[in-house]
């Protein structure tokens, strides 16, 4: 039950005391606000949504850097040892051109994707290629504001850490050829995406999962009549499970926990409405410093909506 007016209702209905008793299929406006004193107790729920949201941790200069480095860097600026894994290089044009791959194959319209927890937006112009329309959201002012600076003018100059403080210019540069008009970026939260964003013909979240507050709610957006995917669309989801109580609350994980599969636990979450195609496991590098390297394999599940 839902008590008391939205600031879009008129009438009776703005008053406090309004009361609801929605049905699925009515589209109806609500929004909710927490708040708690700046110093409040570290218990209340608002401080505790706030830390575990993972807004801090994807601003500033360094986290920027890095990112920039794995979207855009080359094999050789990402990986410069010749003895390291350069295969790791280029994870967001590799999950773009799988999420392709699997539309081709499986004959559906490109018209258009949504790329969720985009970061700099690496697979957002990668899916471009193709897609008439891309939409890249993320939480991260910072990597919003890079993306769209991208968008406008197809390169960017920024810091990469060499070592303690000391960082050198690097450049981050789009494909020649590329329709920067087909992408557009937007910043919003995965777990409350807004009511408008319906029916895409494919949807990608790459490494996002286990950096929600709560993973079930961002799933649950995926399917229903108001869904992220169409029926017959294609969902792909990729995530090293990496649960961590920073970004997610431990109740909220999805396994990884008293000897439960995230992939099982993942299954049972999207089996009814999506049919899993094919998952496979890919290997990324974040260049930390000139000397530092962090080595992720990510599992990826492609999934198609049932009901076309
Ligand atoms: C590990 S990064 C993955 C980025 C990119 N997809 C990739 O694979 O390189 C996680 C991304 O999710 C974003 N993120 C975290 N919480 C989010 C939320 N609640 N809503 C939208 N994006 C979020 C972060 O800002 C960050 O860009």
């Amino acid at each position: 039950m839902i008590l008391g007016g939205s600031f879009i209702s008129t009438g009776d209905e703005a008053t406090r005391w309004a009361r609801f008793h929605f049905r699925p299929h009515f589209f109806q406006h609500a929004g909710f606000r927490l708040a708690c004193s700046e110093e409040g107790d570290a218990t209340c729920d608002a401080v505790l949504i706030r830390k575990s949201s993972g807004v801090e941790a994807y601003e500033g200069d360094k986290i920027l850097g890095e990112n920039l480095m794995l979207h855009y860097g080359s094999a050789d600026e990402a990986m410069p040892y010749n003895f390291g894994p350069k295969d790791a290089v280029g994870f967001p044009q590799q999950i773009a051109a799988l999420t392709l791959e699997t539309c081709l194959s499986l004959g559906i319209e490109m018209g258009q994707a949504l790329d969720v927890g985009c970061a700099v937006g690496g697979s957002t112009f990668a899916l471009a290629r193709e897609f008439q329309s891309v939409l890249g959201i993320d939480l991260s002012a910072t990597f919003i504001e890079a993306a769209e600076t991208l968008r406008r003018e197809g390169q960017l100059t920024y810091r990469r850490r060499e070592e303690g403080e000391n960082t050198s210019v690097a450049e981050a540069q789009l494909p020649a050829g590329l329709d920067r008009g087909r992408v557009t970026f937007r910043r919003a939260d995965a777990c409350a995406l807004p009511p408008e964003l319906v029916g895409f013909d494919a949807v990608l979240a790459a490494n996002l999962l286990c950096r929600l507050a709560s993973p079930r709610a961002f799933l649950g957006r995926l399917c229903g009549v108001r869904g992220l995917v169409r029926s017959g669309g294609v969902l792909v989801l990729a995530t090293p499970f990496t649960w961590d109580e920073r970004f997610t609350p431990r109740d909220a994980w999805l396994g990884g926990r008293d000897g439960e599969s995230s992939f099982a636990a993942l299954q049972a979450e999207l089996d009814g409405d999506f049919e899993l195609l094919e998952t496979r496991d890919m290997p990324f590098l974040i260049r930390e410093h000139g000397r530092k390297f962090q080595y992720v394999v990510t599992l990826v599940s492609m999934w198609k909506r049932r009901g076309a």
